[in-house]
């Protein structure tokens, strides 16, 4: 699918939208109860129980694909603020990731907190762009704030991780273990 075909095929909506247009909270959490996402039970999760409480708090911004032609959510991507924990990683990466100090417990940066397509959609190579379209609303408050990079916790399947790569992010962990690996993109050389 090209950008172009993406662009008319879903429409991309803030969640606080849905919430204002939508006459109930109730209303609005069956709306969200229709994603579903097998593969990320923890994606599929966040979109029915925690979007809406993160949304009303401030704590996040969901922006929802709906597909123009069905009206049904097709992916989804939520944002925010958030700190990065540097236990576990060495000096000299914490120096970078920092900017000047390897001694620091936390570094201000962006956060993917989630990113993924509805079961029905998982054919459709549309990723890159919902990526890109996050990366986007990001970069506009990075030009106004600074911040030194964006953070994912990607899901720890080679795929996924290979995604993100192809995308730009590094990898800064590499456990072969867990079940996620910290992945950035950052704004700096
Ligand atoms: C990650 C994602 C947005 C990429 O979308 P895309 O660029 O359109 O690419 P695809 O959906 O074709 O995914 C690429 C491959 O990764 C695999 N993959 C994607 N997410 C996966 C997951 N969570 N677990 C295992 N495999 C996964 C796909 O099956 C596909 O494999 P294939 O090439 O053999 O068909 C999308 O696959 C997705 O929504 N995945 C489920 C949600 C998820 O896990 N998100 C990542 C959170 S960090």
């Amino acid at each position: 699918m090209t950008r172009k075909q993406f662009d008319e095929a879903f429409s991309c909506f803030q969640l606080s939208e849905i919430i204002s247009n939508t006459p109930s909270k109730r209303k609005t959490k069956q709306i969200l109860e229709t994603f579903s996402c097998s593969k990320n039970l923890d994606l599929q999760d966040f979109l029915h129980n925690k979007a809406l409480t993160f949304e009303q708090n401030l704590r996040s911004r969901t922006y929802l694909y709906f597909d123009n032609e069905t009206k049904e959510i097709a992916a989804y991507y939520t944002i925010a603020i958030s700190v990065f924990f540097t236990d576990g990683i060495s000096n000299d990466i914490i120096k970078l990731l920092d900017g000047y100090k390897d001694d620091v417990r936390t570094i201000p940066c962006f956060l993917i907190g989630q990113l993924g397509k509805s079961d029905k959609y998982e054919r459709f190579k549309i990723g890159e762009y919902m990526l890109a379209d996050a990366l986007e609303v990001i970069d506009s408050s990075h030009r106004s704030l600074g911040g030194r990079f964006t953070l994912i916790d990607s899901v720890n399947n080679p795929k996924v991780l290979s995604f993100y790569k192809d995308n730009s992010f590094l990898a800064i962990e590499s456990d072969k273990e867990s079940e996620s690996i910290k992945m950035i993109k950052p704004y700096f050389n």
